[in-house]
């Protein structure tokens, strides 16, 4: 029997302890806007890699079906987002970003804007502006070696970030993101190996002797080269394009907030930011307007208190089938059919490589809660059939989320 349609506009997955978060689906200003009431001076970190005028169009190859998540790649290609602007248009939206960046940090805030060499030097005055000259506190420069390299001119290998604080009161942790060096100190220097078999290494200067440890953590400069992005095959890959690797944001996040401090990053992508905020046990928000980034959002935020903020714009049609068992303080829920239209897409082996993840969950006052939940990965690519709930009194539910990000939502019977 086809299951009742119901509009919900929030998602929640509550769990007790840790880091809580959201992520809102829609465009980056509007967004920011509303956060203003609960939020204004409470942010601790923004980072942002925002659209950088390059022109482009990205894509992401999503899986579909059990065949394409084991084997890793996808076959149907969608528009993540666009990238093409016109100055003034990029530079307006990115004023207002900025603005409300600004009334949403703390006095104790940082913000790092992720740029490369086309927008950064108009973003930079902006910030200049929005920010004041002084408050800028490094234009750090991003070293990779991926892709080919250019016989027209110098191949571009690296990208700016651009950091400011809010005021004086900054509370920057250096301690929190030392590290051994890559080699150790050598030139001019003595080596020498003290009692407990620690190499470290002397220099005579103006009549001082200065010793350095190989293995004493150093602070990173403001030259980011040991942080290499992402490679074809690393397991860390989403399918996003222009997904920045987890260990530049993790630098980040640890360097710019502290446990239970707020991360706010208003153009999430595949939720980089979000994963290392809640890792280091940070409180997280995510904005991003391509559904495309919830399939990837769930996978990430998995076991953090978080929820969903949607909106029900264009959400296509779309049947479902399910029937429940009661069980002994359990509803056992099984899909037994969905379909909604995917223009452009191949044909499936099975009707149901059309969902990505679903859940079962109860319908309150102020949202959707998911009780239980799959999605499908690299280990299973095979959608599982039946989801078991605990028996509560209230409507029982169930969210069905298509390929291209678009949640489906259904009144269960019982
Ligand atoms: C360069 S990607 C961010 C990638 C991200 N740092 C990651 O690691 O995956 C930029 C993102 O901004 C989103 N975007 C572009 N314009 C937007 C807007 N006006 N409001 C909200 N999101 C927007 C795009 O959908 C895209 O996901």
């Amino acid at each position: 029997m086809a299951l009742e349609r119901i509009q919900v506009t929030a998602e929640r997955h509550p769990v007790s302890g840790g880091p809580r978060g959201m992520f809102l689906l829609g465009d980056a200003v509007e967004r920011m806007e509303g956060l203003l009431g609960e939020y204004e001076g409470k942010i601790k970190l923004i980072y942002m890699d925002p659209p950088f005028m390059t022109g482009d169009r990205f894509y992401m190859r999503v899986r579909v079906g059990e065949k394409e998540w084991r084997q890793g790649k996808g076959s149907f290609a969608l528009e993540s987002f666009s990238d093409r602007f016109d100055r003034a248009e990029y530079l307006a939206m990115m004023r207002r970003v900025l603005e409300l960046s600004r009334r949403l940090l703390s006095d104790e805030g940082m913000i790092f804007v992720h740029l490369d060499y086309r927008a950064h030097p108009h973003v930079r005055l902006l910030m200049d502006e929005i920010f004041g000259e002084d408050n800028l506190l490094n234009e750090i420069i991003w070293v990779y070696q991926s892709g080919g390299r250019s016989i027209h001119h110098f191949s571009r290998k690296h990208d700016v970030i651009l950091f400011y604080r809010k005021s004086d009161r900054y509370d920057f942790n250096i301690d929190a993101v030392k590290a051994p060096r890559d080699k150790p100190r050598t030139s001019h220097m003595r080596r020498h190996v003290d009692p407990d078999g620690r190499v470290y290494r002397s220099i005579r200067s103006g009549g001082r002797v200065y010793t350095y440890y190989d293995d004493d953590p150093i602070a990173p400069t403001d030259v980011w080269q040991d942080l290499p992005h992402l490679q074809q095959k690393d397991p860390e890959r989403t399918g996003f394009d222009v997904q920045k690797p987890l260990a530049l944001l993790d630098r980040i996040v640890k360097c710019a907030s502290r446990p239970g401090d707020w991360v706010l990053d208003p153009f999430a992508g595949s939720a980089t930011t979000l994963e290392a905020a809640r890792r280091n046990g940070r409180n997280f928000i995510g904005i991003d307007r391509s559904p495309l980034t919830l399939n990837i959002a769930r996978r990430r935020l998995t076991g953090a208190d978080y929820s969903l903020f949607l909106n029900n714009e264009n959400r296509p049609e779309s049947v479902c089938d399910a029937v429940v068992h009661a069980g002994v303080g359990f509803y056992h829920v099984i899909l037994e059919g969905f379909s909604t239209d995917i223009p452009g897409l191949p044909e499936l082996a099975d009707p149901l490589d059309i969902v990505d993840n679903w859940s079962v969950g109860y319908l309150r006052s102020d949202g959707y809660h998911v009780m239980a939940e799959f999605a499908r990965s690299k280990r299973e690519g095979a959608l599982a059939r039946e989801l078991a709930v605990p028996a509560y009194a209230g409507e029982l539910a169930l969210c069905a989320s298509d390929i291209t990000g678009i949640s489906h939502y259904f009144a269960l019977p019982r």
